[in-house]
């Protein structure tokens, strides 16, 4: 057991109740038909918005939507919260199993030497990040790092591209059944195609593999901090490579060393969203992926996927809803009002969970721990209970509409001193460990992503000039 899991025991033990109480409710049954390799091409029953659409075979992580299961390479979610650190399960996520303490040792010694993007903060520093969305400077920052780490834009130090082998793309027609090849379209004859000798002297790296993956693991969470700072009319805070990922990013955002059990928790939230299917953001930075681009475009792609209100833009929203409403006594009338004018509650409501967010399970305890704290987040916890109260006793019956993962994380970062504007860059900082585990993983069989529509437009339309063209000839 680690010393913060030492010095941290109550916590564990609300993410045990958490678990025992997931376990009562879920039985302990797989989906057969849903974990195992298929043959390609596959049949699903695929709605609007690709639901249901199967994009490939994954090995990193399954959710049970129906039983409310999250599971990262075989381990529950519960279990990786109650035993492990952001950094052991950010390698689980990469190399598909769990370090050695040696592994582990030599995997944080390259994340807090990533740490450090001096370069990219200076020229961020030039930008008004002040009047930015942050997660537009956080966007902005993986491409200045994209600049700063690797040769990739470096005239003259490009390798040739002859060292990709297989394009067949243009061999499939476009619109028609897919053929479902086992074999990737596009394949690197070795794991680094871009590596060269000739560029070792330039101290720069390719834009792909794990070293890029390490460098945005660290990177983004440096930048997410600088961009606290800056905000506050402050200067960045250097890392101290004393610190875990969890604690550095809160000494980064605040100046100050956080407590063992504000460390913990932040540790424990950034676990918990560090990967979850092929969500929105992570099929983002996968499709990128897929054409060859690199890993620093994907990323700032799943950063831009993930900032929209109906993905992880709900935190932000959910403190800004709780504060809205103010009073327990208020809760009533105000969600009566919303659902007259049938407003989406933030924070309720999943893709693929029909039951309780397990996530939203772990971080209820937590908010309501740290809520004790002060009077205001007690407050906000209090309207968000009964919240969840009223939705679950009418769109939860209906609907199976529950509290998901950002329900109750932004009561947990504003009980740390986040400001509101920062939680869906937390949100991206743990979750680029799941972005570049995907990729990592689909790079190996790779394949463009290329759905199609269903043409529902006209045919044989007359060509009209312009001079002829009114509105009714449109
Ligand atoms: N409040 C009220 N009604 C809801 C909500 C909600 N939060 N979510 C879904 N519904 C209703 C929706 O109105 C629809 O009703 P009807 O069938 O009568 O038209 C039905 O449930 C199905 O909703 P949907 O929007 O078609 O479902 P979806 O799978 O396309 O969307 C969702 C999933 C997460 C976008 C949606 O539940 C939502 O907008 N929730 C609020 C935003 C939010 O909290 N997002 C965070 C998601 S979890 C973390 C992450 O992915 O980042």
């Amino acid at each position: 057991m680690s010393e913060l899991h030492k010095k941290t025991k109550e916590i564990t033990e609300l993410v045990f109740k958490s678990s025992r109480k997931a376990r009562e409710e879920t039985n302990a049954e797989p989906e057969p038909h849903l974990t195992q390799p298929i043959t390609w091409p596959v049949e699903c029953v695929v709605g609007p918005g690709l639901e249901g659409a199967i994009a490939c075979e994954s090995k990193i992580g399954y959710v049970n939507g129906l039983k409310g299961w999250l599971i990262y390479r075989g381990y529950d979610i519960f279990d990786l919260c109650a035993y492990s650190t952001y950094e052991e399960v950010s390698y689980l996520l990469l190399y598909g199993y769990l370090p050695t303490a040696v592994q582990l040792k030599a995997f944080k010694k390259n994340l807090i030497q990533c740490r450090n993007v001096p370069n990219t903060l200076r020229l961020l520093m030039s930008f008004s990040i002040e009047e930015m969305n942050p997660m537009a400077v956080l966007r902005l920052g993986t491409n200045l790092m994209r600049q700063e780490f690797t040769y990739i834009d470096r005239d003259g130090l490009v390798p040739k591209r002859g060292k990709v082998i297989g394009t067949d793309e243009d061999s499939i027609p476009m619109e028609t059944v897919p053929r479902g090849e086992e074999h990737a379209i596009y394949e690197f004859k070795d794991s680094d195609p871009f590596k060269s000798k000739e560029l070792s002297k330039f101290d720069l790296e390719p834009a792909i593999g794990y070293k890029s993956c390490y460098r945005l693991i660290s990177g983004v969470a440096t930048i997410a901090a600088a961009i606290v700072r800056i905000r506050q009319q402050k200067f960045p805070i250097d890392s101290d490579p004393e610190l875990s990922h969890a604690a550095n990013l809160i000494y980064m955002m605040t100046g100050k060393q956080p407590t063992p059990e504000e460390e913990r928790i932040m540790d424990i939230a950034l676990i918990l969203h560090a990967d979850h299917g092929i969500n929105a953001s992570t099929f983002a930075a996968m499709v990128v992926a897929s054409t060859l681009s690199d890993m620093y475009f994907s990323v700032g792609s799943g950063i831009a996927a993930l900032n929209g209100p109906l993905h992880g833009g709900a935190n932000e929203q959910v403190l800004h809803m709780l504060r809205e409403i103010g009073e327990v006594s208020n809760v009533k009338s105000w969600y009566k009002k919303s659902r007259k004018k049938k407003q989406k509650i933030m924070g309720f409501g999943h893709r693929v969970y029909k039951a309780y967010d397990p996530r939203a399970r772990i971080l209820r305890p937590l908010a309501k721990h740290l809520a004790k704290r002060n009077k205001e987040s007690g407050r906000l916890f209090q309207v968000a209970k009964a919240l969840e109260k009223e939705v679950i006793s009418t769109l939860g019956v209906k609907k199976r509409i529950f509290p998901n993962v950002d329900f109750y994380s932004g009561i947990v970062y504003d009980s740390l001193g986040i400001p509101p504007e920062i939680f869906t860059p937390i949100f991206a900082v743990s979750r680029v460990s799941g972005w570049t585990s995907r990729i990592m993983e689909y790079l190996e069989k790779n394949r463009i992503f290329r759905p199609r529509a269903i043409y529902i437009g006209q045919f044989n339309k007359k060509y009209v000039s312009l001079e002829e063209r009114t509105n009714k000839t449109r």
